[in-house]
């Protein structure tokens, strides 16, 4: 049996880098897979690969379903895609503990509400990341970017100190408990809606967003209208333009997830990410006619 029981959901980019992490604590997570996935492997324990430009480590991991579950679950971790998310944790509620404490690590809002409210008895954490993850394979995660990654509980719970302590010291990844965590997630969205759905709508990279011209002014009008709602919604932020800017340029070269996403065909997050700034808005009464436009524009170009 599992003393501790550290559970992780979702065993794609995010899922494999923190499932390792913990393995290099010294901890024994599980890895929950989809059913249909978990029926193709025939072990049930299997070997967990970590690469960074230093160092390559490998763990022995248990995969398990969520009908193949036969502990109590008291820390889990979700590392799907913010639309899958609450499925994903409706799949195991069952074998949820009164008192487990929840981490979702999901890009963009709205997931992490919806969450919450739907497991009241649980502790639900948020996460807002910078690190950078992505598998060359299967169950073999290259950690590409260092990142700091902040934590905090949705809502203010007596329990709620406790939660996530391990992972703030001893851990290969930066973690910080951060209690106004809706902070920080608004702080990445902001930047995100600005820069991702219009990288996928051009299909370019990061950089090519400052091209003087037709991109760089739709930005501008994004920025600008990101930056009326965040004003209106008393969130402070240093200059979006400045942030917004800098990201474009310290990342030129890369290729955005939501590009990404959008070249293979997959859903992106980005109802999670312009959809709730565009809500937001609705609420406030402000208009964001280009946050509009651009996702009119994306899913008239089949782009979800
Ligand atoms: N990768 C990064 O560098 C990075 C950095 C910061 C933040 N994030 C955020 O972290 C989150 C996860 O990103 P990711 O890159 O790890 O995505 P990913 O590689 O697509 O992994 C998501 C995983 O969740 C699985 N999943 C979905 N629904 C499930 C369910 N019901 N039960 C079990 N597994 C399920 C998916 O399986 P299927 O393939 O079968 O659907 C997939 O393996 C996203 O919100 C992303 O924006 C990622």
């Amino acid at each position: 049996m599992h003393a501790d029981n550290w559970y992780i959901l979702g065993a794609g980019s995010i899922g494999c880098l923190w499932a390792a992490s913990l393995c290099h604590k010294g901890l024994t997570p599980r890895l929950i897979l989809r059913e249909s996935s978990y029926q193709r492997f025939e072990h049930k324990r299997i070997p967990l690969k970590l690469s960074t430009q230093k160092q390559v480590k490998c763990f022995d991991i248990d995969i398990v379903s969520p009908g193949a579950i036969d502990s109590p679950i008291n820390r889990l971790i979700v590392c799907t895609k913010a639309h899958d998310a609450l499925a994903a944790v409706c799949s195991v509620e069952s074998h949820l503990t009164d008192s487990c404490q929840i981490l979702l690590l999901q890009n963009g809002m709205g997931s992490q509400q919806a969450i919450s409210d739907t497991f009241p008895e649980q502790i639900v954490w948020a996460g807002s990341s910078t690190d950078g993850a992505y598998l060359s394979a299967p169950f073999d995660v290259c950690h590409a970017g260092q990142g700091q990654t902040w934590i905090g509980p949705i809502r203010k719970h007596k329990d709620s100190t406790q939660g996530f302590n391990g992972l703030l010291e001893n851990f290969r990844l930066k973690v910080s408990q951060y209690d106004a965590i809706e902070q920080k997630l608004w702080e990445k969205l902001a930047i995100n809606c600005c820069i991702n759905g219009l990288t996928a709508l051009f299909n370019c990279r990061n950089g090519e967003l400052l091209d003087n011209d037709e991109k760089q002014t739709w930005l501008n009008q994004l920025i600008a209208e990101t930056s009326r709602v965040l004003t209106a919604l008393d969130i402070e932020t240093p200059s979006l333009q400045e942030c917004v800017y800098g990201v474009c340029q310290a990342t030129a070269n890369n290729i955005s997830s939501t590009c990404q996403d959008a070249r293979q065909g997959r859903a992106t997050e980005l109802p999670f990410i312009n959809g709730f700034l565009i809500d937001k808005a609705h609420a406030l009464g402000i208009p964001v006619d280009n946050h509009r436009k651009l996702m009119d524009q994306l899913r008239a170009s089949g782009i979800q």
